[in-house]
């Protein structure tokens, strides 16, 4: 059973309608750390704009990809030790791409910039602190894989 507020954030993420949750998760990312871009690189060549990055699937789908880590946390609050060797190896392979660790917290400062511009009211101050709690939780664990 998915978390309603979740599966709302997802939708969001997933949907370029009005409140356009990717773009303002992008532009926000790529305002508070403009060298980032490097690193959202398929097919070997790096995006030269931030709306090429945007408009590429493979980009959107790793903000997916990000959602559903994080929404797997939510759905394994009462046992995230069974994410912990997953989390590990998901931070080994970023640390393998050449991903600097701290551009995590960028991530998650974007994600939730996004989400409060899109959520409105309906996104608290508590929901803040759960959703970056957690947030900490998951790339913390993630950075055990480094150097590993
Ligand atoms: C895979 C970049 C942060 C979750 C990837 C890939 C790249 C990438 C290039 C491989 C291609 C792909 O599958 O899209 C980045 C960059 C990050 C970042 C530049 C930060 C600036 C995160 C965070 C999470 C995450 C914070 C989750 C909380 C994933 C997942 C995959 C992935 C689940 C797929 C792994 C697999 O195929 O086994 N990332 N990532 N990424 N990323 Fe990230």
């Amino acid at each position: 059973k998915s978390n309603p507020l979740f599966l709302e954030m997802q939708t969001l993420f997933c949907s370029t309608d009005g409140r356009n949750c990717p773009l303002m998760f992008v532009m926000r990312l790529f305002e508070l750390q403009p060298e980032l871009i490097v690193h959202f690189h398929y097919h070997s060549v790096p995006f030269s704009s931030v709306q090429e990055c945007l408009t590429s699937t493979e980009f959107t789908e790793h903000i997916r990809k990000v959602m559903t880590v994080i929404d797997a946390a939510v759905q394994s609050l009462d046992a995230l030790p069974s994410l912990e060797e997953y989390l590990i190896s998901l931070g080994k392979k970023h640390h393998a791409i050449g991903i600097p660790l701290e551009s995590f917290n960028t991530v998650g400062e974007s994600l939730l910039f996004a989400l409060e511009s899109g959520l409105g009211d309906v996104f608290t101050s508590d929901t803040h602190d759960a959703w970056s709690g957690l947030y900490a939780i998951v790339v913390s664990t993630m950075s055990r894989g480094w150097g590993k």
